[in-house]
Formats: C-alpha cells, structure tokens, sequence
C-alpha cells in the first residue's frame, strides 16, 4: 500500500495557504463558490502537483494544499477506485465523516481546466466502482418521498445512477411508466446517499429498490457494468428514440412512429418535410447547436438579453432564472426564465410584446407564445385545484439566438471557453409570465428537477391531501388555496422541511 498524502504532506498548512503556496501564474478570484479542490500527490508527483495547483487557482478554482472535511472534489492520477477509497477512509479516520468528497479521476480536472470551469462530473471520471469496505451509508434514515431528501448535483453513485437511469428512459420510449419510474425512483434514491454503494447489503432498507433495480446495481457491483443496459444501449431501437426525442417538438409518441415507419437518421426526416411541425421543422435545422449543451455563462448572457428586452417594455418587471440551472447546474438543454412584477396584473400580455422587440434584433429563430387560460387572475382556486401537470400560465417556447461575445471581451477576462469561430448559437429558451400572487408557486414549479416536483405532488396528494401545481395549493375538503408568497411558505404548509434549489436534483 502506498502511503497516504496526509503523512507525506510537507506544504504550508491551511493557514498560509491563502498567501500562495504554489509557484506559477497568480490565483484570480474565486469563481466557483461550494467547489473546494483536493489533488492528492499520490502518482502525481510533488512538482506537477504544484503545477496544477497553480494553473486551477489562475482561473479562479479554489485549490487546498492540505486534506479537510471541506474539501468537496479530490482529484487523483493513476488510482484504482479500491486505492481511492481506501486512502479516503485512512484521511476521514475511524470516525469518517457525514458527507464525503467526490474522487475523481485527473481526467475531469483536464477537461475542466480545458473548458476554464468545473465540467459537469459523469460516471467515466468516477474513480470505478470501489470494492467494499466498512458501510459509508446509513439506509434507515432515507425518507421515502425525493422531496424530503436533500440531493445534491454531484454525487457519489454516478456509475449506478447512470445505468438505471438509462433504462428508466429506455422504458419511457417504450411507453412502460411505471417500469420508467420505478428506475428513476431507485436512481434517485442513489443520488441522495452520501457516500457510495460498495457491497449489496447496503441497499437493505433503502426505499424503492425492487428486484429489477438490486439486480443492476449487483452487476455494477460485480462487473463494473450491467450486461443489460448495455445491450440495450446499443440497440438500434433505443440510440434512434434518444436521437428523435432529442429533437425540440418530438416527443415518445412522434419518434416511435417514425421509427416504425423506417425513418431512422435525422437526413431519412429532411427527406420528408411535409411530416414535419414548424417546430419539429426549427429543431431540427437547429440540431447541432440545439444538442450542445448550454454553458452556466450563455445562459447568463441569455439572461441579460431577455431582461432588457422586458424592462423595455415594462420596467419593474424581474425575471428569475428557473429551472437546471438555478439548482446548481453547469450546463443544460435549455434556459427558463420566470418573469412577473410587483404589482399584479401588470405583468399580463407581456410576451407578444417581449417577443416582438427580440424580433426586431434578429435574435429570434422560432417561437411559439400561448395566452395565458385563465379568466382573470381571481381565479386562482380553480388554477390550484386542476390536478395536472400541465399550467396555463402566459409562456413562450422558444429558439434564441445568442451573438458571440466579442473579442475583447475574452480579451478582458483574459479566457474563454475554446470554440470554433462562429458568429453566435441558437439556444433554447423557455419563458413563463406569473401573477406575483402565484410567484412562488411558479417559481418552485419551475425549479425542478421534474422528479422532484413529481415527487412533491405526489407527497402532497398521498400524505396531506391537498393539490400542489405551478399556481397554487388547495384543500378539496375546505374548498380553498393556501396562500404563499415564498417557496419557504410553500414547504411549511405541506410540513417539509425546506430544501434549497440545489439540493432538488432529485
Ligand atoms: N416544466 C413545466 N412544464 C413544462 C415544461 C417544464 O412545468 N411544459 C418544468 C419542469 O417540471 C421542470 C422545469 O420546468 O421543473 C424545467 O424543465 P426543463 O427545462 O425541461 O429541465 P431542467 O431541469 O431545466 O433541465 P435541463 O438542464 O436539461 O434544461
Ligand atoms: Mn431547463
Ligand atoms: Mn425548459
């Protein structure tokens, strides 16, 4: 056994830290708040450490020299996931600790050096599955319901999670519900654990783990990948339903008809307009942008976009960034935006004229703007009292297009994401308009992640019986909404404990 970084450590302790530490380039400022980076000299060697070291905190990546229980990423070179594991058991000492760091391979730490912030973690820069050692995980202590659970984005079960989730999707394309979400809950339920899975009788006691879901994680366990979702990974049926439902405007129904159909690239669909939706249409001539994910500073520069084009038309008004990216997300397949204004009502018939001034810059690729389908605003029991997931409030689907920066402005910030020269991206946009008496219930309708709002009705009907939706909160026995001006008031109504945005990827 090699020995562990803590005993060889010879660098300044915490302290001093801050003063420097490693030679190089100057540290900038903190740019990732909640990201605390560990490298573990192990393999890494002294010198290459520093190196690294130094180039992280030049982009504004917070980089301990010494181990503590704050350090949330510990980046190792060459490591089995049974040498991480141990080596974090040795640190953490007999005691361990409640919520342990991600191990990650130097991989993710290049890639997110290359890209100038943290990419998002995925199970191929988890150090593999560890072998088993004492149990991290506590099982009797999860509660049921995702919405009474903390989840955090990064976590420690990525190589199970992904494949159960690729067989709740696989089943979602082949219209099996229940199968999908009995995968998802599992998967979900993996998510919240704070440490990882290491051997099978930790799942006793965890909720919602039937045969099916144990069976998968024991193959992970067993053979670092499941025989099954591999199979089903490569078929032809499910890669050509994950291209399809990938398109803006297609969903399960629309691809599985196509496929039956023969069609089965995206050139077999341009070879047949006429089947083609005007949305279906722009999602597609769209495909390539569209399918690159959204970056945390797009989505920042969408927003500055949307807001002056809002506040031109009606100042006081806010718009709130909703959906991934407010729970913490690096990236996404789209931006949602909440808007409203402090006095009620204001805020109606405000995205035609939104959309309107967008157009007129050119920024417009394709939109499609409903009404709002209520009466007036006064309506808001029978809004809260439809149990649907569906809402009616004024919104906006849209394909925007965002100009590239220019050149001076990454001449300022001295970096940019490296991308080929092109004049600007199309990116998706969602926009919803809310009643400031309905505010909070949008806003945490919109924050997601879809289970968790699922998750959130499904508590609310089953163990409180009231009707939660993006308008409101009713009781069918008293016949009235529960009124709510912030997310905060929403969860004590239902006797949640709060959760914030970030910990709802559920
Ligand atoms: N939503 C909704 N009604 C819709 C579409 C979405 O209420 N017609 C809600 C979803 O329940 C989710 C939120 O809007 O809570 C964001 O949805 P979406 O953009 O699809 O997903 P994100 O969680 O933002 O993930 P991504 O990063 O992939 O966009
Ligand atoms: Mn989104
Ligand atoms: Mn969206």
């Amino acid at each position: 056994m090699a020995s562990g970084v803590p005993r060889r450590r010879r660098g300044p302790g915490r302290a001093e830290e801050a003063a420097g530490g490693a030679p190089g380039p100057a540290p900038a400022p903190l740019r990732f708040p909640g990201l605390i980076l560990y490298l573990a000299e192990r393999r890494l060697g002294r010198s290459r450490r520093a190196f690294l070291t130094g180039l992280a905190r030049a982009k504004g990546f917070r980089v301990d020299q010494a181990y503590s229980p704050e350090v949330t990423h510990v980046v190792m070179e060459g490591c089995s996931a049974a040498e991480a594991s141990s080596w974090l058991d040795r640190v953490l000492g007999p005691s361990g600790a409640p919520q342990r760091p991600l191990l990650l391979d130097i991989s993710w730490f290049t890639e997110s050096m290359g890209r100038g912030e943290p990419v998002p973690v995925e199970g191929r820069h988890c150090l593999g599955v560890p072998l088993a050692t004492k149990s991290q995980v506590d099982s009797a202590s999860l509660p049921t319901y995702a919405c009474q659970r903390h989840t955090p984005l990064d976590h420690h079960n990525l190589c199970f999670t992904e494949a159960l989730e690729t067989l709740a999707e696989a089943a979602g394309f082949e219209e099996s519900q229940g199968r999908s979400l009995s995968f998802r809950r599992a998967a979900s339920v993996l998510r919240a654990l704070p440490g990882p899975i290491t051997s099978m009788s930790q799942l006793q006691g965890l909720p919602h783990f039937g045969d099916h879901s144990s069976r998968i994680v024991q193959e992970v366990l067993e053979h670092g990948v499941s025989r099954e979702v591999e199979r089903v990974k490569q078929s032809e049926r499910y890669q050509t339903m994950k291209l399809f439902t990938q398109i803006f405007g297609v969903g399960v129904k629309t691809a599985d008809r196509w496929y039956r159909e023969g069609l089965w690239t995206l050139d077999d669909l341009q070879g047949q307009t006429r089947k083609l939706s005007r949305q279906q249409e722009a999602g597609i001539r769209h495909f390539e942008d569209l399918s690159t994910p959204v970056w945390r500073h797009e989505a920042d520069a969408i927003q500055r976009i949307v807001e002056e084009a809002v506040w031109q038309v009606l100042p006081g008004a806010t718009v709130t960034m909703t959906g991934g990216f407010r729970r913490g997300k690096l990236q996404g397949h789209d931006v949602d935006f909440l808007i409203t204004h402090p006095v009620e009502g204001q805020e109606a018939g405000l995205l035609p004229k939104v959309m309107g001034h967008l157009e007129s810059q050119g920024l417009v690729r394709y939109q499609h703007t409903r009404n709002n389908h209520y009466q007036d605003t006064k309506d808001l029991d029978h809004m809260a009292s439809r149990n649907t997931c569906m809402d009616a409030y004024e919104s906006c689907f849209s394909i925007l297009w965002l100009p590239k920066p220019s050149p001076s402005f990454y001449q300022k910030s001295g970096e940019g994401p490296k991308e080929p020269i092109r004049d600007g991206k199309a990116v998706r946009v969602d926009l919803v308009v809310a009643p400031i008496s309905q505010f909070a219930f949008a806003l945490l309708g919109w924050t997601g992640s879809q289970h968790f709002e699922r998750e959130l009705r499904r508590f609310s009907r089953a163990e409180k019986k009231l009707l939660l939706n993006s308008h409101g909160l009713y009781d069918p026995e008293k016949k009235e909404s529960l009124p709510a001006t912030s997310e905060e008031d929403i969860f004590s109504h239902l006797g949640l404990q709060y959760i914030t945005p970030e910990q709802r990827n559920a």
